[in-house]
């Protein structure tokens, strides 16, 4: 996602809704987790579309705080925590298994918009980036960590090729607080004139806030938490907004449908491997032209969908 606010004044404008409903094929009745709440775009529709209840997880304490009057449905139950851990939050509360889980990974506009978060380098704030609202913050990372460790983060996370000249500025430029200031040494370090197509700072407050908040851990922890927690016949939707994270879900689900190349160097036979676990993996969609016209923001997003079969999980729950 990028640091644009919505410009029609919605709170976040969902991407690929129509598309997420209709991939969850929701029959009346229906329970479904919406695993990242955000503004409840989903969830609302999803209720609209005839669900009985949806489970709506936010890790964000201010998600789950604004939640009712966003959604104000007595069909709605919230849970603060990790969409990693909701088959645990699922049994505590005797809902499994479900018929749905849908996943829309990233932040959203609420986090961006709000500068004291610290997710966007327009609106200047303190260093924060942390979704759950504990652990390390952005200014104790780029404080603290050297040299090395910030130069992988950039590369990894924000596929950065200059991440090295990056952390050697910020490393230079030790201490930082301020967003707006962390956006100036990156720029000055790559340089930056009026009219580039992107700002060079947004790979590196990508790649920091992934870091921080553990994004591509959980997103991998969650498609296997999804797995142990829908019913046979039940349906996965998860949109992503780049590669790094589109790319865990491509191979989870082409692992789980048994599609990963047969007697590959990595991987034995598939024919030896536990029985798939996902089938009806479709391919990716993107946003059409009238979403992309509406919310240019959409542009990176990608949906992809597959039903559960009824072969068991194939590993067993992980402490977190
Ligand atoms: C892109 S927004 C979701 C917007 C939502 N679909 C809507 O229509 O309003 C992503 C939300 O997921 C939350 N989130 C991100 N990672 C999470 C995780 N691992 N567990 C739970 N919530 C998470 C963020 O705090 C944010 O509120």
């Amino acid at each position: 996602m990028t640091q644009q606010s919505p410009s029609n004044g919605e709170v976040h404008v969902p991407v690929l809704l129509e598309e997420v409903v209709a991939g969850l094929a929701i029959t009346q009745g229906d329970t479904i987790v919406d695993g990242t709440f955000g503004a409840g775009g989903y969830a609302r529709a999803l209720l609209g579309a005839g669900a009985g209840r949806v489970i709506g997880f936010d890790r964000d304490p201010d998600a789950i705080a604004n939640g009712p009057s966003l959604v104000p449905d007595s069909r709605l139950t919230l849970i603060e925590e990790r969409f990693s851990q909701m088959e645990q939050a699922l049994r505590e509360r005797d809902l499994l298994p479900v018929d749905g889980v849908t996943l829309d990974i990233g932040v959203s506009s609420m986090q961006l918009d709000q500068a004291e978060r610290g997710f966007a380098f327009s609106n200047d704030g303190p260093l924060d980036m942390r979704m759950s609202q504990s652990g390390q913050t952005a200014a104790e990372f780029v404080n603290e960590a050297d040299e090395a460790e910030i130069a992988r983060v950039i590369r990894e996370y924000g596929e950065e090729p200059r991440a090295r000249k990056v952390a050697q500025a910020i490393v230079a430029a030790r201490p930082l607080s301020r967003t707006a200031e962390l956006a100036a040494v990156v720029r000055k370090a790559l340089g930056h004139h009026a009219g580039m197509k992107s700002d060079p700072a947004t790979r590196t407050f990508q790649a920091i806030r992934i870091h921080l908040n553990a994004e591509l851990d959980e997103l991998e922890a969650g498609l296997r938490a999804a797995e142990r927690s829908l019913r046979a016949g039940g349906r996965l939707a998860v949109v992503t907004f780049h590669s790094l994270e589109d790319r865990i879900v491509k191979r989870f689900l082409r692992e789980r449908s048994g599609a990963t190349p047969a007697g590959s160097r990595h991987r034995p036979m598939a024919a030896s491997g536990p029985a798939p676990s996902f089938t009806s993996v479709a391919k990716p969609l993107s946003p059409s032209d009238r979403e992309l016209a509406r919310n240019p923001r959409a542009r990176s997003a990608r949906l992809r969908t597959a039903v559960r079969t009824d072969a068991p999980a194939w590993d067993q729950e992980r402490a977190a």
